[in-house]
């Protein structure tokens, strides 16, 4: 059997800069003449963006937890079928902001839905499709929160709903990221993101450079 391309994901809580960071390392590789797919969760294709707008929309406070959930798959199976498994089968590296450990830490643990109710979903909404390799960029909460709080400020956003929870929901995350961390190390990796953009991209390309020799 021949190996796809790599699929890797960039995680971590509200504030951490893994999206700059992605952006950063779609830089590097497309430097280092990989051809790359950009994405994002929730979003990622035009369905998933409306979807987006529903998930994270201030005014949509009564969204029970099962509906956040279904969406959140809902836009990922999107994703998963209409940009990542053909890009994957073109030979392109595909590098994601957020995918399902999102869920894992958010849904499952957070809103303590716990992780086989994820795991099951996945199994629908993915059809086995795992990252190779994953980077959580790790912030404290309040630094994290600060930054994310400037951040929708400036772009006077309205998509604020998750990042409005208290930040008890929001220190359950980070340590859910910590413990995922710590029960799949081969896979997981914690990126320490309190340093500046340049610092913390020389450590994602540190860990993701080695992957493109096989
Ligand atoms: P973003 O700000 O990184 O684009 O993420 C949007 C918000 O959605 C963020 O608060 C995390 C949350 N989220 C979940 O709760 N579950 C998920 O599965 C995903 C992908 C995101």
């Amino acid at each position: 059997m021949t190996k796809r391309s790599p699929f890797i994901t960039l995680e971590g809580p509200e504030g951490s800069g893994k999206s700059t960071q992605l952006r950063l390392l779609g830089k590097r590789l497309r430097g280092a003449n990989c051809e790359v797919l950009e994405t994002a969760e929730p979003g990622g294709t035009p369905i998933g963006l409306q979807i987006r707008r529903v998930l994270l929309d201030a005014k949509n406070q009564e969204l029970c937890p099962t509906a956040e959930l279904l969406l959140m798959f809902a836009a990922r199976a999107q994703n998963v079928d209409q940009a990542i498994l053909p890009a994957l089968g073109e030979g392109r590296i595909v590098i994601c902001d957020r995918f399902t450990d999102s869920t894992l830490v958010y849904q499952g643990a957070a809103r303590g839905m716990g992780a086989e109710l994820v795991y099951e979903v996945d199994r629908i909404a993915c059809r086995g499709l795992v990252p190779d390799l994953t980077l959580i960029i790790d912030i404290d909460v309040e630094t994290g929160l600060a930054r994310a709080h400037r951040r929708n400020q400036r772009a006077q956003d309205v998509e604020t709903r998750l990042d409005e929870q208290s930040a008890d929901f929001h220190r359950k995350v980070r340590a859910a990221y910590h413990q995922l961390a710590e029960d799949e190390p081969r896979r997981v990796k914690l990126v320490d993101g309190s340093r500046n953009e340049a610092e913390v991209a020389a450590d994602v390309w540190a860990i993701v450079e080695p992957l493109l020799a096989n």
